[in-house]
């Protein structure tokens, strides 16, 4: 029980990697307050972690509007009385060739993927200050180690994810509020479906050093470390969780 009397927010909860991190937290004892604007399924991932007698609110919002946000981080402090721990992790990951990119793609990509994590942690700020304590996961991508066709938008994102963890992680050291990064690989989700074929994610495992496909739990697993005590010598780092693709 690595979290336990530990609330944490979870942003992208209905989903993918921020599913694996809800389900994980809870079967170590962590309160959730779960954020996705997809209300159905991130009620099921609520009453899911329910049935495992964990505790977890859903709270469908879309996490480019900032009153939902304080009024979200509000509900979370009067139902669980402090937030310790926020992962920032929804994101999204559509295509789009640069020159036929339009302002409008392109100002979506950074209001979900990196604004949002502007507007929630700042929420979520004053609590940790004042107790002088707190954990801040960032979910970036290792395509910002590759680069990669079609997907500037996403990549200038990410890049900026982990340019705010690592000049948060010094801002707030001070008041011992920890901030670190994940850059996931290709990880095995639905919704991967959508945007690549099973040729390029093959050719993707095939630069893997590990030849098995990454999972949400193996994501879930590094945010773990990244938010409770075994990691309390670290801030301001980026892990990579790619199965040995990139290294640097
Ligand atoms: N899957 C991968 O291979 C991979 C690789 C590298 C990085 N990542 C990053 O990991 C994170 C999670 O990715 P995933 O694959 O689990 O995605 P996913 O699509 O499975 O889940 C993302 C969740 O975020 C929610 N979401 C998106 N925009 C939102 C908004 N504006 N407001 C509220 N909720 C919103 C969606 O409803 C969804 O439930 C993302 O930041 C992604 O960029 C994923």
């Amino acid at each position: 029980m690595l979290l336990a009397n530990k609330t944490a927010i979870v942003t992208g909860s209905a989903n993918g990697i921020g599913e694996a991190v809800a389900h994980l937290f809870s079967t170590h004892g962590a309160r959730l307050l779960l954020l996705d604007r997809d209300e159905a399924r991130n009620a099921a991932v609520a009453s899911a972690i329910a049935v495992e007698r964990g505790r977890a609110i859903p709270i469908a919002l879309d996490l480019r509007n900032r009153p939902a946000i304080d009024a979200a981080v509000e509900k979370g402090v009067d139902e669980f009385g402090a937030i310790d721990i926020l992962i920032n992790n929804a994101g999204i990951y559509p295509r789009q060739d640069f020159m036929s990119m339009t302002e409008q793609q392109w100002d979506e990509m950074q209001d979900i993927n990196l604004k949002s994590m502007f507007h929630l942690t700042q929420a979520v700020l004053p609590g940790m200050l004042s107790r002088g304590a707190g954990k801040i996961v960032n979910i970036s991508s290792v395509t910002f180690h590759l680069g990669m066709a079609s997907l500037a938008h996403y990549i200038a994102s990410k890049g900026g994810v982990i340019g705010l963890t690592r000049a948060l992680a010094r801002e707030l050291g001070p008041h011992n509020v920890y901030v670190n990064c994940v850059t996931p690989g290709a990880i095995l989700v639905e919704a991967e479906k959508a945007v690549v074929t099973d040729e390029q994610v093959r050719a993707w495992v095939d630069q893997q050093s590990l030849k098995r496909r990454i999972l949400p739990l193996d994501i879930a697993r590094v945010c773990l470390f990244l938010s409770c005590e075994l990691s309390d010598g670290m801030t301001g780092q980026t892990l990579n969780v790619d199965g040995g693709w990139v290294m640097y």
